[in-house]
């Protein structure tokens, strides 16, 4: 059959010989180069509802919706089968899969050797952050599934004007997706093709290269490049090398009733929240928080000397079940218009609902299987991490300086997790170092984001665990190099936070969401020195009448216990975070291992 290949608008010869010679190896039917444009657009989308992958949603309450479902076998990322091909072992570290660069080329090698047969190859020029940034990085993904095309076109900067920025001579990051399904002459294709044995999924990277090969997965940060692989993965490796940080972070403002901008983010282990509470509606009265992000943040020092943080994503790839007017109203009207949703209960009027969506269940659907469903039929009607990819711009709260080439000044840094015992509601830094101790013992009970059991405790340092393109040991010691980059003062400070206590009858404490504000007001007036907090062995604590819980209701006991220090736990904590760190043997910060010890004096 003849190849068609459609007219690159570029003069860039690294990426025209990458093209030519990825198109050699995987021999797709066509090639097509992805302009970013509406009109392409509206193409993929209409292909894909012909072929069965999308379904138009209701085009008058959801207009240009779509919805997809996945392959049984294809939900989530797969952490075990994610790898980090760094010239050693060692420079992956303990936490990460590694395989040798070389064998693993090979392998892929053989693997997208023809896997494209049938298929149109699309190549996306995106660039993660705004073009006029100085950290902003330019990828080129190269995949099969037009499903991808579209996603990467909500999530990131893509088509021709990233093209004109790189010009004849930029780099950039050549990221090659395959769903990993070619199609002999005939062949009728299905509508997800991803449905091997999760075995055959490889989501690889080598960060010396930098390059980034992902094979068998159409789902989420398996197959949409530019976020986890390249703006975690790759990006904190290259962070590293440039002096700035590539982390797991929502970036939020909170403005004050008297005006004044506090901009915080957020490091919480995946489905913890991370998207509720970039976009939190404050029940404090006078209080208002705006979005800048609710997953990566890009972190430099800024002329200043203070900590700017960056969004480099342009879209919101979020959980759906859970999200309500009650937990997330600003999420919902982010997805409102022009949002794909992968595997949400289908509504008899051609919309979408999942569970807890705070609206009541369709009486039938279908579900994200594709079967039909009823409320009572003991099944969920949406996969736990069935999600909407929404283009940030259509969030009612989107911050004016999201797109700011600079980022914005950090005030705060917030660590968090599900912790339902012993961590309290809010814990302040003694200073840099105590607090990227407390960044390295994050951890939190495991989520549906990822394949494996869900609710069982794993830490999770800085929420990074699966995010860390090196050796986690060195990452500890490049977050402590910012205490020498810049003037201590200047940082922000630090705090760990957790919405997620339970009493001993696993009632929860804390009532959360728009409430979380109360918590947040606290941290502004300890940035402005005006907050009230008693110094414990575990850090900087509230006193009780410090947080503002006017009109709040909750009971009597609860505040003192969100608030106490448990001894017996935070004991059972330090030994629990010293069988983590010991994981790092040789790699971890001095600094780091005098922290627990401290912890332990100090605990007696
Ligand atoms: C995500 C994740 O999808 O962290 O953001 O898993
Ligand atoms: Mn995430």
């Amino acid at each position: 059959m003849s190849k068609a290949y459609d007219k690159p608008q570029t003069a860039n010869q690294n990426i025209l010989n990458w093209v030519r010679q990825t198109a050699d190896l995987c021999r797709p039917d066509r090639v097509h180069w992805c302009d970013g444009s509406e009109v392409e657009n509206q193409m993929l989308c209409d292909l894909m509802v012909k072929s069965g992958t999308f379904v138009k949603l209701n085009e008058k309450k959801r207009p240009g919706s779509y919805l997809a479902r996945s392959h049984p076998s294809d939900v989530a990322r797969v952490e075990d089968r994610t790898f980090i091909c760094s010239r050693t072992k060692n420079e992956a570290g303990p936490t990460n899969n590694w395989a040798d660069p070389a064998e693993m080329k090979q392998k892929l090698l053989g693997m997208f050797n023809g896997c494209m047969q049938g298929r149109t190859m699309y190549v996306i020029p995106f660039a993660m952050g705004p073009l006029d940034s100085p950290i902003c990085k330019i990828g080129v993904e190269i995949t099969d599934s037009p499903y991808v095309v579209v996603n990467m076109r909500i999530m990131t900067r893509m088509g021709q004007t990233v093209l004109d920025k790189l010009g004849a001579n930029g780099t950039f990051i050549p990221c090659l997706h395959s769903v990993g399904a070619p199609l002999s002459p005939g062949q009728k294709d299905v509508s997800w093709p991803c449905e091997g044995d999760p075995k055959n999924k490889y989501i690889v990277h080598f960060p010396e290269e930098p390059s980034i090969w992902s094979y068998g997965s159409g789902y989420g940060g398996n197959a949409l490049l530019g976020k986890k692989c390249l703006a975690l993965r790759i990006a904190s490796t290259v962070a590293k090398k440039e002096g700035w940080m590539a982390e797991h972070m929502l970036i939020l403002c909170l403005t004050s009733p008297q005006g004044k901008k506090y901009y915080i983010s957020a490091a919480f282990p995946s489905a913890c929240g991370k998207t509720n509470l970039a976009m939190m509606q404050p029940t404090v009265p006078g209080w208002k928080v705006t979005t800048l992000g609710d997953d990566i943040a890009w972190i430099r020092v800024g002329k200043d000397g203070r900590l700017y943080a960056m969004n480099p994503e342009t879209g919101f790839f979020g959980v759906a079940p859970g999200t309500s007017a009650k937990s997330n109203p600003h999420a919902l009207a982010a997805c409102a218009k022009n949002t794909i949703f992968t595997n949400v209960v289908l509504t008899p009027d051609n919309d979408v609902w999942w569970e807890d969506m705070g609206v009541p269940a369709p009486a039938k659907g279908i579900d994200w299987q594709g079967n039909e469903w009823t409320p009572d039929n003991g099944k969920k009607g949406a996969h736990p991490n069935s999600r909407f990819t929404a283009p940030a711009s259509q969030c009612p709260v989107i911050d004016p300086d999201w797109q700011n080439p600079e980022g914005v000044p950090l005030s705060a840094i917030l660590f968090g997790g599900r912790r339902p015992h012993t961590i309290p509601l809010v814990n302040e830094a003694f200073d840099w170092e105590h607090g990227v101790f407390m960044g390295s013992a994050c951890g939190s009970e495991t989520t549906a984001a990822a394949l494996g059991q869900a609710g069982v405790m794993r830490r999770d340092p800085f929420a990074m665990l699966p995010f860390c393109g090196y050796n986690m040991g060195d990452y500890f010691a490049h977050w402590l190099s910012f205490a020498q980059r810049t003037d201590r003062a200047k940082l922000p400070k630090v705090y760990f936070v957790n919405w997620f206590r339970k009493d001993a009858n696993g009632r929860w404490l804390w009532p959360g969401y728009g409430e979380n504000s109360r918590v947040l007001k606290w941290i502004c007036e300890r940035v402005e020195g005006t907050g009230r907090a008693q110094k414990t062995p575990i850090g900087n604590l509230p006193t009780l009448e410090a947080i503002d819980v006017s009109g709040l209701n909750l009971p009597a006991d609860d505040l003192p216990q969100l608030l106490a220090v448990d001894t017996a736990g935070w004991k059972a904590e330090v030994e629990d975070v010293a069988v983590n760190y010991a994981k790092f043997d040789g790699t971890l910060p001095k600094a780091l291992s005098e922290q627990l010890d401290g912890l332990r004096k100090r605990l007696g």
